[in-house]
């Protein structure tokens, strides 16, 4: 082992972009949840696979931990480095390789943007639908990495759902290459899907092939205002039944309160306690009609007291940005975030119980709720008080998040529904997965990462 690992992965690699300077370490040291001070040990920006291969080896040998980093969008922790890891940051490798129109996929390295890997698909007319607010600065590979949800997954699944094939770098270097872009492929494990969601715990994903699918066919965005909770899920099986579906989410008036002071503009009047942003086909005067009188029938039921129909590509944006615009709008409060997941089916009791939770245990605290109700996933934010000092805020909500975590167990439900587990949820992983499916992932672990470089402390506690 080199007494200065550092020097040694510049001798080895003497063309690395290695950077040392403290706004950069503070700048690649974190990600969205701004919770740990960053104080990793220097960032690399590879610009091949052999120098990401060279320098897992050099990690090997030197026993430097080491970090897979994207765009840093992730909310639970995954890409922080705050115990003098080396950063492996892929933003350098961010092209398109490669398309091809018979098998519709597209190939892509694993730093390119999600708003770079949809435009590059609208380029060959296709689509690649997976879809969130963070498109413009999230990348593939921490998609990939996180199995990233977002707004149209009651459309068209998690990114899972859209990988051709993966080459990744395991812990000891190896580069291996999963599935080879076959749509059927009946021969033992698959591990391309276990590395999908793995957290940068297994393998660094450097090149992806994407599955590309036809472009969506012309739609109308409706939003929706809501009297009581329950009325969201009534609305949602009303709408599902009449409607095809390419988004249904919802926020509360606190989320509307936060994403107007941010500049978002009304488009409802009146106090209403619940909204749904919604977004379904529309190909013809026939389904608008539906869409219509679909909406009709939820307020005859009273389940919907007032609603816009986007007239223009522009307001529909400005009803998107609504719902769209929340993290963003609350990103100033460091909020803390809880990411949660339950059957469609089960969803009404766990509002019940989750309300009722939140409501008791958060009397003075502002709770803002919003998400992507359709798939049975809430995201649930904190907002702290100015008066509580960090610690003891992280503390009591430490303390809900147990108590969520337990209702959740009772529902079937989990407690990072996209955003993986990371530093944030790693203490309540028990309560989604059981004891002995741990050991698994952790044995798993220990056959693609033998010393346990790659991202340690996340997902699990030790190797
Ligand atoms: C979103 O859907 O907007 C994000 O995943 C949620 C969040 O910021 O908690
Ligand atoms: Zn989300």
């Amino acid at each position: 082992m080199s007494p200065n690992p550092l020097a040694e992965l510049i001798r080895r690699l003497p063309e690395l972009r290695v950077l040392t300077e403290p706004g950069d370490l503070e700048h690649y040291g974190r990600d969205w949840t701004r919770r740990w001070t960053p104080a990793p040990l220097a960032i690399a920006l590879p610009a091949s696979i052999d120098e990401v291969q060279a320098i897992v080896r050099w990690a090997n040998d030197c026993n430097v931990a080491l970090v897979p980093s994207g765009g840093r969008t992730g909310l639970s922790g995954g890409a922080v480095a705050a115990n003098g890891e080396l950063v492996l940051s892929l933003e350098r490798m961010n092209r398109v390789l490669d398309f091809s129109a018979v098998d519709r996929t597209l190939t892509v390295q694993p730093g390119i943007t999600l708003q770079a890997v949809h435009d590059a698909s609208a380029e060959h007319g296709l689509l690649y639908p997976v879809d969130f607010a963070a498109r413009g600065s999230c990348s593939i590979g921490g998609n990939i990495a996180t199995n990233a949800g977002g707004i149209r997954v009651i459309r068209y699944g998690n990114t899972r759902e859209w990988i051709a094939s993966l080459k990744v770098v395991a812990g000891n270097g190896e580069l291996l290459e999963f599935n080879r872009g076959l749509i059927k492929n009946s021969s033992g494990y698959d591990f391309r899907q276990l590395m999908i969601g793995s957290e940068g715990t297994l393998g660094i994903v450097v090149e992806a092939t994407l599955k590309l699918t036809d472009r969506p066919l012309p739609s109308q965005v409706m939003l929706l205002a809501l009297p009581d909770m329950d009325a969201l899920m009534q609305v949602f099986a009303l709408f599902r039944a009449q409607l095809p579906l390419q988004a249904f989410e919802f926020f509360t008036d606190r989320a509307l309160h936060h994403v107007l002071a941010h500049g978002a503009q009304r488009a409802i009047d009146g106090e209403h306690p619940y909204y749904v942003v919604t977004e379904f086909d529309a190909v013809d005067e026939k389904t608008q009609e539906l869409a219509l009188a679909t909406f009709e029938q939820a307020v005859e039921k009273g389940w919907v007291s007032d609603g816009v129909l986007a007239q223009s590509d522009a307001q529909a944006a400005a009803l998107w940005r609504l719902r769209e615009g929340i993290t963003e709008s609350l990103a100033p409060h460091r909020p803390y975030k809880n990411d949660v997941s339950v059957k469609v089916s089960a969803v009404p009791a766990f509002l019940h119980e989750m309300q009722a939770l939140l409501t008791h245990e958060y009397p003075h605290i502002e709770v803002v709720w919003f998400g992507h109700i359709g798939d049975g996933n809430l995201h649930i934010n904190v907002l702290r008080p100015e008066d509580l000092d960090e610690d003891a805020f992280i503390a009591q909500c430490e303390h809900v998040t147990k108590l969520l975590a337990a209702t959740l167990k009772n529902h079937g439900g989990s407690i990072s529904a996209e955003h993986g587990i990371g530093l944030v949820k790693r203490a309540y992983l028990e309560s989604t997965r059981d004891p002995s499916e741990i050991l698994l992932m952790k044995g798993v672990r220990k056959v693609f990462d033998p010393r346990g470089i790659l991202n340690p402390g996340k997902l699990f506690t030790d190797g």
